[in-house]
């Protein structure tokens, strides 16, 4: 009888090696609930081998029903170890690694003129001016004629003119729009025109064949240069900051008189003289002045009741003082790797 005592725990010993190898294979739930079937369910293997209790004499079934508890005790035990470490493996697969670059989100947003262009459109609308358009395909007569630029005239020189068919052209300025706008309202006027212009120019790190310039114009009675000087100097001021200080120097435009181009204090050196400035302290910005006579003519204004000023500014110059950036090109390639950072 001891010989079938032994037997049976020898037989234990081989479904325990059976168990734990099966067991170790596993590598998911479904793969453990099996393996508990098996060793364990009512006819499962281990329970089958209770019968062997019935073959052995009483003094040995003590010994083969503790060693029979046992097992029963480390199967279960297994299991449950085993389904433990399956679902931390699982969570932690699935875990979020804290020690890992984030996901970065790209929302859209505005582009740097266009961010530009608000805050100019901001700052005159405060100071009352209203904003108007016009197109970007003008007539020949408002882009040049009314505003005393005959043909022929030398002033059209600067002007490299995308011609269209039909007497057309794609407008070089901002300029036709003082026309369009005083052929529609009487005075007083106070107006910008943010828009933009096109040139047969060549890129290189300051020209661009289309680029956006802000027209100007205020129109009343008694008005005189000191106004354009003192609304220049608060745009300059709310634009760029409280210590920027502005200058005009004498110039000539067929559509104003007197004429005159006015300079920024160069926002990168504060006046000091740099490369961005070469030197002077100073920042070309556009040019202005007081609205020829015989642009009101052409408006049909009188030019003995009413006087104005017109300015000019270009967009892109203002954004490139204002973000400090050194090539006019960069706003229009549309590479992401520039325009997120505004
Ligand atoms: N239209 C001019 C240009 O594009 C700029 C300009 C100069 C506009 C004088 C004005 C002005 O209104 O008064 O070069």
């Amino acid at each position: 009888m001891a010989s079938d005592g032994n037997a049976a725990i020898d037989e234990l010993q081989v479904l325990r090696t059976q168990f734990l190898s099966e067991l170790k294979d596993c590598r998911d739930e479904k793969c453990i609930e099996a393996v508990r079937i098996k060793y364990l369910s009512k006819k499962g293997l281990l329970p089958g081998k209770f019968a062997l209790l019935g073959k052995l004499s009483p003094e040995e079934r003590p010994k083969l029903g503790q060693e029979l508890n046992r097992l029963k005790t480390l199967f279960q035990t297994s299991l449950k170890e085993k389904l433990k470490q399956i679902e931390f493996q699982k969570a932690r697969a699935s875990k979020i690694d804290i020690t890992l670059p984030g996901d970065r989100d790209y929302p859209g947003k505005k582009h740097p003129l266009l961010q530009v262009l608000d805050d100019i459109k901001k700052i005159f609308s405060e100071m009352g001016f209203s904003i108007e358009e016009g197109p970007e395909v003008e007539s020949d007569y408002y882009n040049f004629e009314a505003l005393n630029i005959p043909k022929d005239h030398p002033a059209r020189d600067m002007h490299d003119t995308f011609y269209l068919p039909g007497g057309y052209l794609l407008r070089t300025h901002t300029s036709p729009v003082q026309i369009r706008v005083m052929e529609q309202q009487k005075p007083p006027i106070r107006m910008i025109a943010p828009g933009r212009c096109f040139r047969k120019d060549t890129p290189d790190a300051s020209h661009s064949p289309f680029f956006y310039q802000v027209e100007g114009l205020a129109v009343d009675q008694n008005i005189s240069f000191a106004d354009l000087k003192g609304v220049i100097a608060v745009f300059a001021r709310k634009m760029f900051g409280r210590d920027v200080n502005i200058r005009f120097r004498p110039s000539f435009f067929p559509f104003t008189e007197p004429s005159a181009e006015y300079d920024f204090t160069c926002v990168i050196c504060g006046g000091k003289g740099c490369r961005t400035c070469k030197g002077t302290g100073w920042l070309e910005i556009s040019g202005a002045g007081m609205v020829d006579p015989e642009v009101f003519k052409a408006v049909g204004y009188d030019p003995e009741r009413y006087t104005g000023y017109a300015f000019g500014m270009g967009v892109e110059r203002l954004a490139m003082l204002k973000y400090q950036i050194d090539d006019i090109r960069l706003f229009y390639e549309n590479d992401l790797r520039f325009l997120e950072q505004f």
